[in-house]
Formats: C-alpha cells, sequence, structure tokens
C-alpha cells in the first residue's frame, strides 16, 4: 500500500471509540475489581456491542447506543461471571469519560493550522460524544460532531457515511476517514471517502467491498498523509 500523501482532502473525519477514544480504559480504571479479567471483558464487551449494532441495523430495531453497550455489557459481565453490585454502573459512567489516545490533540490542532476541516462520525449517542469530547478537552478541535442517531441505524448503513457529505457539504472524494474499525474502514471506502485505516489493533484485512488507501498505527502518521506535517 503506497504511503504518499492523499491528494484533494479538505476534511478528516474520525471514528469515536477505538479511534479517537480508548475503549480499554474504562475496565483498567477498575482493575482493583476486575483483576486479570478486564482485557478478556473489555474485549466480549467491545465484540457483543458491535455484534448488536449490526444486528439490530439488520432487524430494523434501532435502540441507541448507549442502551446497546449497557446491554452488551450485562451480557459480557454474565459471561464472566463478574455481575457484582455497583460494577456495572462504574463501569458505564466511565464509558463517558473514556481516555483520548495521547496524540489525539495534537493532531487534530496540526490539522486545524492546515485549514482541514474536522469532525467525528460514530454510532455514539449524541450525549455519550458530547460527555467524550469535552472530557478530553478536544471540542474546539472538531468543526462536527455526527451521530448516527440522526438517521436512526447504526454503521455501516450508507445514510451514516451520507451524513458527512450533508453536513460538511463536500464530495466523498475530498474526505479522509479515519477508522481503527476494519469494518468501519472498508465499508466508508466502499461508500467512495478517501480511508487512513487507523489499525492499532492489528487487524487483518477484511473480504468485504472497499480498500482503504492507507494504514497506519497512530493518528500521529495521519497530518503527513493529508498534506498537514
Ligand atoms: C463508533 C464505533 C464503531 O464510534 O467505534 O462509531
Amino acid at each position: 500500500m503506497s504511503q504518499d500523501a492523499l491528494d484533494g482532502v479538505k476534511a478528516c473525519v474520525f471514528d469515536a471509540y477505538g479511534t479517537l477514544f480508548d475503549f480499554a480504559s474504562a475496565a483498567r480504571a477498575c482493575r482493583d475489581e476486575l483483576g486479570d479479567r478486564g482485557d478478556r471483558l473489555t474485549a466480549l464487551w467491545r465484540d457483543k456491542q458491535l455484534q448488536y449494532t449490526w444486528l439490530r441495523a439488520l432487524q430494523g430495531r434501532h435502540a441507541d447506543f448507549w442502551d446497546v453497550t449497557g446491554d452488551a455489557l450485562d451480557f459480557a459481565l454474565e459471561t464472566l461471571e463478574l455481575e457484582r453490585p455497583g460494577l456495572r454502573d462504574r463501569l458505564m459512567n466511565l464509558y463517558l469519560t473514556l481516555d483520548a489516545f495521547p496524540e489525539v490533540p495534537d493532531v487534530l490542532r496540526r490539522l486545524k493550522s492546515a485549514g482541514l476541516r474536522t469532525a467525528i462520525l460514530s454510532n455514539g449517542s449524541p450525549g455519550m460524544l458530547r460527555a467524550a469530547v469535552e472530557g478530553s478537552g478536544i471540542a474546539d478541535l472538531l468543526d462536527a460532531v455526527l451521530s448516527v442517531e440522526e438517521v436512526g441505524v447504526f454503521k455501516p448503513h450508507p445514510s451514516v457515511y451520507q451524513m458527512v457529505l450533508d453536513r460538511l457539504g463536500v464530495p466523498a472524494a475530498a474526505v479522509s476517514f479515519q477508522s481503527s474499525n476494519s469494518w468501519d474502514a472498508y465499508a466508508a471506502s466502499a461508500f467512495g471517502m478517501r480511508v487512513v485505516w487507523c489499525n492499532r489493533y492489528g487487524q487483518r484485512r477484511e473480504r468485504l467491498p472497499g480498500a482503504p488507501d492507507r494504514e497506519i498505527r497512530s493518528l500521529s502518521e495521519l497530518p503527513a498523509l493529508v498534506g498537514a506535517a
């Protein structure tokens, strides 16, 4: 895969969970209660959360990401026999204030100084995204925070990616979309966006429509790829 800069990018749009915000930070903050089961909880919670978004989209039975995240956590806590008083609420509250990955504020600042527009496009509900963005102090570095709640269906439904074009008023080819979720990266590419797959988790390439234009391991590699180094 070429690592040359992408031409003609006017807006950088980011997935939220796993890309800007570290969903593992919730279980990490509960190490006192979770012991060595924190990583397994994080993995199962995330897998189930994503499965529920896809299944609900397919069934046409939407519920917002807060409810889906809670349902997935209940499933994971029961599976790992971790149902303890107060633990669910503690983890859900921590999900509202997840840590941003360390490079995020600086990267957004560099993109903004180069005149690029910046936005989030996420499954997260507006309240969850507001809390995460404000908690990590990046609100001023984003031109838009777009939640799938506006269209009432989860990624990777094409109407979600269409929202970016409608709200930012740019063609798909002028958008660089960043996601650490391989399936999200492939779907945005199939939709027509340029895609930089931030493959933090060392995922394999998908056998799905689309082909990310670039692959990086950390967002700190992004500015150079969009002419904002
Ligand atoms: C999101 C999930 C997919 O933020 O990470 O949309």
